[in-house]
This record gives structure tokens, sequence and C-alpha cells, in this order.
């Protein structure tokens, strides 16, 4: 089965390529609310990062088509000293939108997972009350819907060659609200500087909400890890990343290196460029 591809370098307020209701799963992690290492003082305010996400929100809406899901990887977000609610306020956001909330998983990291830093380490300098900084291994994978899935609308064909991997599922606990799956190291080349996910959890979230055929998007497209995975598992997608000096690391990253159109017959790849991209201008 051939692909397409299309990575779009724009800011994702507004999705004006895509037309209404063609999209069959939407799955991303957006930037969180001015994270120490990756997007310090990207946003204005917190207000102004609710703002971005409701816009994007709506879009989302508008373009996925009725009775499909969209996940959003993200987590509440240390500032200063301050925590953010960004799991809550975006729930709301995208219930707002007009999605029913329907899953929160957990992601789990592994226990040595060490990347901002061991704030519990605070505790063992000074072992008395009020000390108590834990340190975070989780982050959320928040699982909304459009309206109502038909089931009858997919041919049989298309059901059984999109079949799930039942020994996968059950050997891996997909089936549980708490997924542990390895962070991408920092080490690791291609995501550098990128907030990446590992490519486990776009695996898992378009095997369970796609069919072979259908079109994945990821609004925030970073590395292009959704996008690599779509075309792992025969589906097409589209990207919207702001940062046009990531056009190299994706197109690598999803196997199309070298060219910024390509077609061999089978997988297709586009990028569009749009005029003006400015990063952070997100108003
Ligand atoms: C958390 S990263 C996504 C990482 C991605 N999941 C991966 O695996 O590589 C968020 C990305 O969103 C991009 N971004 C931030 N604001 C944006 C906007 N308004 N429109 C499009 N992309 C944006 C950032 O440049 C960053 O690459």
């Amino acid at each position: 089965m051939s692909t397409q591809h299309k990575l779009i370098i724009g800011n994702c307020m507004s999705m004006e390529e895509i037309p209404d209701e063609s999209i069959h799963l939407m799955v991303t992690s957006p930037p969180y609310f001015n994270a120490p290492f990756d997007y310090k003082e990207l946003f204005k305010n917190y207000d102004h990062y609710l703002g971005v996400l409701t816009k994007v929100a709506q879009e989302i809406y508008r373009v996925l088509q009725d009775g499909r899901i969209a996940v959003l990887n993200i987590d509440d977000m240390l500032v200063n000293g301050e925590k953010f609610p960004i799991v809550a306020d975006a729930t709301k956001i995208f219930q707002n939108a007009g999605f029913r909330y329907r899953d929160r998983i957990i992601w789990k990291k592994p226990d040595g997972y060490l990347r901002i830093s061991k704030r519990s380490g605070v505790l063992l300098q000074n072992p008395y009350p009020m000390y108590f900084y834990p340190d975070n291994l989780l982050e959320s994978i928040l699982i909304f819907q459009k309206g109502k899935f038909i089931y009858r609308s997919i041919s049989k064909e298309t059901r059984e060659d999109s079949k799930i991997d039942v020994k996968e599922f059950s050997n891996n606990k997909w089936y549980m609200t708490l997924w542990e799956m390895v962070n991408v190291l920092p080490g690791s080349t291609l995501e550098k500087d990128i907030a990446a996910f590992p490519e486990e959890l776009p695996y898992r979230i378009i095997t369970l909400f796609s069919y072979k055929g259908e079109t994945i998007l990821d609004p925030f497209a970073g590395s292009g890890t959704t996008m690599k995975v779509a075309r792992k598992l025969q589906r097409n997608s589209i990207g919207i990343e702001i940062k046009k000096s990531l056009i190299p690391t994706i197109t690598k990253k999803v196997g199309f290196e070298g060219q910024l159109t390509f077609d061999n017959n089978i997988d297709s790849f586009e990028v569009i460029i749009r005029e003006n991209v400015k990063y952070g201008c997100v108003s």
C-alpha cells in the first residue's frame, strides 16, 4: 500500500491547507508551557499558552472526521517553583471545542529517568519536614473523541487488514491505564534539542485508533516521530511544525532524506512552507 506524507511549515493555530473532516486520527505532543529547557519564555504568560491550545483544539475538531480520536501527550509543568495545571486546562479546552473526554493514560518512564534534575535530592541534603520535592516520572496521554464512531462504516477487508495483534496488546499491557515506555534517550542525535516522544507512543495510538490507508495528523510535528510511525504502519500523515530548521530532521526521520519532494510511486513526501513563519509568533 502506498502512502502520502505532507509536512507543513507554519503555525498550527491555523490548518488552512487541511479540509474539514479529512483527518482520521490526531496524535501530538504540544510544547509544554515555558518548559525550562525546551520552551523557556516562549509564551508571554499562561493565558497566552491556553489561548494557543484553544485555537489548535478548534482546528483539530474541524479537520477530524466525525467519530474519530484526538490524542494529546501533555503534562503539568513546573516553572520557577509553580506547577501549572496543563492537563486539567487542556482537558477543559478540548471539551469546550466539542470533544468528549474518553480516557487518561499515564505514561511512566523508567525509574532512572533523569532529564531536568533530581529534585528529591533536596531532602537527602536536608532530611527534615518541608524539604520534599518529588522527581516526576509521569506524563499524561489524554484521549478525546469527536461524535460517535460508526463501526460498520469500515469495510470488512479494511478491518481485517488492520487487525490488532492481541498477543502484543496483552504481553505489553496496552490494556491498562498505565503505559510503561522508555523515553527518547538524551544521547540520541536526530532528536537533539527536540522534546520528542518515543516511537512506541504513536505506535500504540495509531494501531489502536486508525485503519491502514487513513490519515494521521500531528500539528506539533517536532522531529516527525508520528509521521515516521504512520508510514511504518501504512497510514498517510500530515505534520505541522513551526520551525523551518527541522525540515532536514523530519525528512530524514520519515525516510525521505535528501529531497523536498519525493515520489517513487510507492510513498510520497511533500513539504509546504508558508510565508512569514516566525517561531514564537503564536498570537
Ligand atoms: C514537544 S515537541 C513535539 C515533539 C514530537 N512529538 C517528536 O516526537 O519529535 C513540540 C513541537 O511543536 C513545535 N511548535 C511549537 N509551537 C508551534 C505552533 N504554534 N505551530 C506548529 N508547531 C509548533 C515546536 O517547534 C516543537 O518542535
